[in-house]
């Protein structure tokens, strides 16, 4: 049997080109006028798989399609459903990329592009491993089953219901998601949780339009202002929430559990510099991986309202909004969150305006088993494509279908991501290394083999 690097070394440049067709898609989930990029993009994918030697199809949704492929070896392997996303986040601020999107560009040793890292460079080292085992061996170490959605970016809104109309098509022993980071360059990890998220928008109308601030001011409720209140009322001075009822459900980490995290190399000093800031900011008696992983939060992601033109105008606004999301951990349930977040607003909300909340999407929150066997597989092929012993993580982000695969096909989900802190996922000049894509690749391929008991 070959050794990982072996198998992959023919086809490293032409992994790469690949990976950069399919990053040249402009497949933003999000936005209505690139419907047809998004449906090109999973065309392009499908025929790839199929000409790896996969059988693989498009199948719709009552959004984006979903990729389905599979390769199903032999009855007594196990099977693994690889799941990861081909939809990528909003490019903006355009102006702050290096070089366009969707045309990717090597620098460094560095792909730059949107979606390189979130997540199809990541869904990709799937995709590769398994064309490079195939063409070595002519067959798969395990059952192969491969799932890439385009809507994970806005929830997957469509995926619990295709789920559970395909539950026999989908049936596997395990689900293998990369789409997270490694801790850190010199640090790979394992995940075993991931934060949820609740999503919503708030909408305040004062005056049926724009006033002269000079004529009215003075005598109506600035709904700017009353925004800000409102705002300003979700959270106190010490970074907790103040929503009523927010935190009764959140599980403090058993001792052994937080121990260990504490135990993880990096300082709150290092994520202060990378990050840019005078000073981190979280809530008191926790530490900064507490803060991005095992507490939940309350951020504005975008407000609006009034004048934003150069120069200044006086005027009341009419109306002023602002999109709020909260990631949720174990144990709390979204709706109750959205909930208690609407009936929050409603209180701080002065009467003078009016108000509407509007509930966006929402994901669940995921913790995995630590002692999972698939971890001990995956440990050994981490260390044979990073040449390093893996730690054990949590990740702030969700992924919106892990729990789904929990309840409706009762499988648990090995989080296995090859991507770096720093690859600016959801940011301008979004990237991934060179070495993390190939490194991946090989520690997929170590996987499958590791899982499929071929290993040793
Ligand atoms: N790849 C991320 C999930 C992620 C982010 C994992 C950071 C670990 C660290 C995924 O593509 C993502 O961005 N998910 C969204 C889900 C949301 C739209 C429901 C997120 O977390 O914002
Ligand atoms: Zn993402």
């Amino acid at each position: 049997m070959k050794d990982v690097n072996a198998l992959i070394d023919p086809h490293r440049d032409r992994f790469l080109s690949e990976l950069l067709t399919l990053l040249s898609f402009p497949s933003v989930s999000n936005d209505a006028d690139r419907k047809d990029d998004v449906c090109r993009t999973a065309s392009w994918l499908s025929s790839h798989l199929r000409g790896i030697g996969l059988q693989s199809e498009v199948m719709a949704t009552a959004g984006h399609p979903v990729v389905f492929a599979q390769r199903l070896e032999r009855a007594d392997l196990p099977t693994v459903l690889v799941y990861g996303h081909y939809d990528v986040q909003p490019v903006d601020p355009l102006d702050e990329w290096l070089s366009p999107p969707f045309a990717p560009e090597i620098r460094d040793g560095k792909i730059f592009a949107r979606g390189a890292t979130d997540d199809k460079g990541q869904a990709f080292a799937h995709v590769a491993a398994i064309d490079a085992l195939l063409r070595s061996e002519e067959r798969l170490p395990v059952n192969i089953k491969l799932l890439i959605e385009g809507e994970e970016e806005i929830g997957s809104p469509s995926l619990h219901p295709f789920l559970t109309a395909h539950k026999d098509l989908l049936a596997a022993d395990l689900v293998v998601v990369s789409d997270t980071s490694m801790f850190a360059a010199d640090t790979p990890s394992l995940c075993y949780g991931l934060r949820g998220l609740v999503y919503c928008e708030v909408h305040v109308q004062g005056p049926t339009k724009d006033l002269h601030s000079g004529q009215f001011g003075g005598a109506v409720e600035n709904p700017i202002n009353a925004l800000a209140t409102i705002i300003a009322g979700l959270k106190d001075k010490d970074h907790r929430i103040t929503i009523p009822g927010f935190y009764d459900d959140v599980r403090e980490l058993p001792a052994d559990e937080r121990a260990a995290l504490s135990h993880l190399p990096g300082t709150a000093e290092e994520l202060r510099k990378q990050l840019g800031v005078p000073r981190l900011a979280g809530e008191a008696g926790y530490d900064e991986n507490e803060w991005r992983w095992t507490r939940p939060t309350l951020d504005v992601n975008g407000i609006w309202g009034g004048f934003m033109g150069a120069g200044a105008k006086t005027v009341i606004p009419a109306r002023a909004g602002a999109k709020i999301s909260m990631r949720i951990v174990p144990n709390q349930d979204p709706e109750k969150i959205a909930r208690l977040f609407e009936e929050h607003v409603v209180r701080l909300c002065p009467p003078t305006v009016r108000l509407t909340v509007l509930q966006a999407h929402s994901a669940p929150w995921a913790l995995l088993p630590r002692d999972h066997p698939a971890m001990s597989a995956a440990r050994t092929a981490v260390r044979i494509g990073f040449g390093k012993e893996p730690v054990l993580t949590l990740e702030g982000g969700s992924i919106p279908v892990v729990q789904a695969f929990e309840e409706v096909l009762g499988l648990r989900t090995l989080l296995i991501g090859f991507g770096l802190p720093d690859d600016g996922a959801h940011s301008p000049n979004e990237k991934l290394d060179l070495d993390h894509f190939y490194r991946g690749i090989a520690t997929v391929a170590a996987l499958y083999r590791e899982l499929g008991g071929a290993g040793r």
